[in-house]
């Protein structure tokens, strides 16, 4: 309970799935911990359940002066930040002859624009060896039908990894990233896909994963906690996949 104690999180995306699971392993592991996201209803319930080591912070990653505010607000009352974890994200589908400019605007936005501004707009606060880690998808390794934009902005999260490592290697900042699987969270419920289709898209992933079923959000946080931590010290501009092995094998 100790890996990352005094350490200073910062949490993209917080208040849901993935991001709320790693904000909770992390607070475990010793860390205060910034959440941000847009909605306040349940940022301030994912807050109240992390305890008086989190707080919250409203806004939009695609808004660089909602980005402004959340460095200000980290600054303020922690001073720098020591973990940035990357994990804000939508996902709509549109096969490529019904992709429209909006639809590329909404993914891209968040997804790539909305990440690349969290890194550089945290630059100030980001301390020397500190880790960064983008939420990034098998689909940047898979071709899944009707998911061309959103699976190019994963594709360009994996490239950045890889560039950033390089331009932050003078401060030994670590940037890495975790390549979920499919993991149950609300993200395939905020597209308006119907429920069964959500569940026969599970089955059939979860037919192709050697683990035969889907992930838990919990299972990707251990690994952001491991890149996170010392215990990664020596891994760099690199991917970690926890998919079951869907992309592997
Ligand atoms: N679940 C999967 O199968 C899976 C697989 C591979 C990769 N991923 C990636 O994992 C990340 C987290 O997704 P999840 O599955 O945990 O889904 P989720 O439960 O829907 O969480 C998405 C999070 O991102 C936040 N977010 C979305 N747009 C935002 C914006 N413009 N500004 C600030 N925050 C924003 C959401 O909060 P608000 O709505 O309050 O803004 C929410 O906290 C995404 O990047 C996703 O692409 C998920």
């Amino acid at each position: 309970m100790s890996e990352l104690k005094e350490k200073v999180a910062v949490v993209t995306g917080g208040n849901s799935g993935i991001g709320f699971s790693a904000a909770e392993q992390l607070v475990r592991e010793g860390a205060k911990v910034v959440i941000f996201g847009r909605n306040a209803e349940s940022l301030d319930k994912a807050a109240t359940k992390l305890g008086s080591k989190a707080i919250a912070v409203q806004g939009d990653v695609a808004n660089l002066a909602d980005l402004d505010k959340l460095f200000a607000t980290t600054r303020e009352r922690f001073g720098h930040i020591d973990v940035l974890f990357v994990n804000a994200g939508i996902v709509e589908f549109a096969p490529i002859d019904q992709v429209d400019e909006a639809h590329f605007d909404r993914i891209t936005d968040i997804n790539l624009k909305g990440a690349l501004f969290t890194v550089q707009k945290a630059l100030p606060l980001l301390r020397d060896g500190a880790s960064i880690i983008f939420n990034t998808s098998v689909v940047n390794q898979i071709g899944l039908p009707a998911a061309s934009v959103y699976s190019a902005t994963k594709a360009a999260l994996r490239s950045l990894a890889r560039t950033l490592a390089t331009d932050l290697a003078p401060r030994k900042i670590r940037v890495n990233a975790v390549s979920p699987g499919l993991i149950r969270t609300p993200i395939l419920s905020r597209t308006g896909l119907p429920e069964a289709d959500q569940q026969a898209f599970g089955k059939q992933v979860s037919e192709q994963t050697p683990l035969a079923r889907v992930g838990e959000p919990e299972e990707i946080a251990s690994a952001v906690v491991f890149l996170a931590g010392q215990g990664s010290s020596y891994v760099n501009g690199a991917e970690l996949a926890v998919d079951g092995g869907f992309a592997q094998v």
